[in-house]
């Protein structure tokens, strides 16, 4: 058995509880290391860890499989929820098994920058460049977002399409540089954020930064006023 997990988005306060029986009840935990550490609390004394980063996770992943093969209950976790911005590891996990997985939703960061920025997700798209191969597609897409009033939740690329990438491009593409934008950095912590105008969005952020970039023409309000 083989249960891929989304772990929250670094504070253990947003693992589910679904996700933390699967971790306790696990012969083998796997994921990268900075995921694993939600996870750690709630691994049993007697369950094997497999840590993984960009470089050997074909080579651990393998050895998952393996272990999955022989009878082993095992979960590998994933950052925030496996649906966003998770699919080319899970294809990666699924390769080395040889079969579908099941996956088990987690809470995305999008989830709560959107709760940070107040922003409803009936009137924004999530975009993701944080993955291989081509982004032009997904940066079309944002301009087309954008051109629709709808909110965009955009996770950047290290390092080659980082916020002030994502911003640049925007502006050469004609989007207005009036839109409001957030960058959190470390979202459930709120260590650092920036906010300002899209022709503004200059600065260098760290890998772990997510942008908030608002409609400049919101939808009218679905509250009804209270008479
Ligand atoms: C490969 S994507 C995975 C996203 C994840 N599946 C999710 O639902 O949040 C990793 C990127 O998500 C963003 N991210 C994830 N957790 C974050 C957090 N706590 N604060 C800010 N950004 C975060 C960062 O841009 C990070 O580089």
């Amino acid at each position: 058995m083989i249960h891929c997990i989304g772990a929250g988005p670094g504070d253990p306060n947003y693992l589910t509880l679904r996700g933390r029986d699967l971790i306790a009840e696990a012969d083998v935990v796997a994921g990268f290391d900075a995921v694993l550490d939600v996870a750690r609390p709630h691994i049993q004394p007697g369950s094997r860890t497999i840590g993984m980063n960009y470089r050997d996770q074909t080579a651990r992943l393998a050895e998952v499989a393996e272990l999955h093969h022989a009878g082993k209950r095992c979960v590998v976790v994933f950052m925030g929820d496996i649906h966003f911005s998770g699919f080319q590891f899970l294809e990666r996990i699924e390769a080395a098994c040889g079969h579908p997985v099941e996956t088990i939703p987690g809470i995305s960061s999008a989830q709560i920058l959107a709760s940070r920025g107040r922003v409803c997700f009936d009137e924004t798209t999530f975009i993701t460049f944080h993955r291989r191969g081509d982004l032009v597609p997904f940066q079309k897409h944002l301009v087309h977002v954008l051109e629709d009033g709808r909110n965009a939740i955009v996770i950047p690329r290290p390092w080659d399409f980082m916020p002030s990438d994502v911003a640049a491009y925007l502006l050469a593409a004609g989007i207005p540089g009036e839109h409001p934008v957030e960058v959190w950095e470390q979202l459930t912590r709120a260590e650092a954020n920036w906010s300002g105008k899209l022709s503004e969005c200059t600065g260098t952020f760290t890998d772990m930064s997510i942008l908030l970039i608002r409609s400049l023409h919101p939808f009218p309000s679905q509250i009804q006023p209270i008479v």
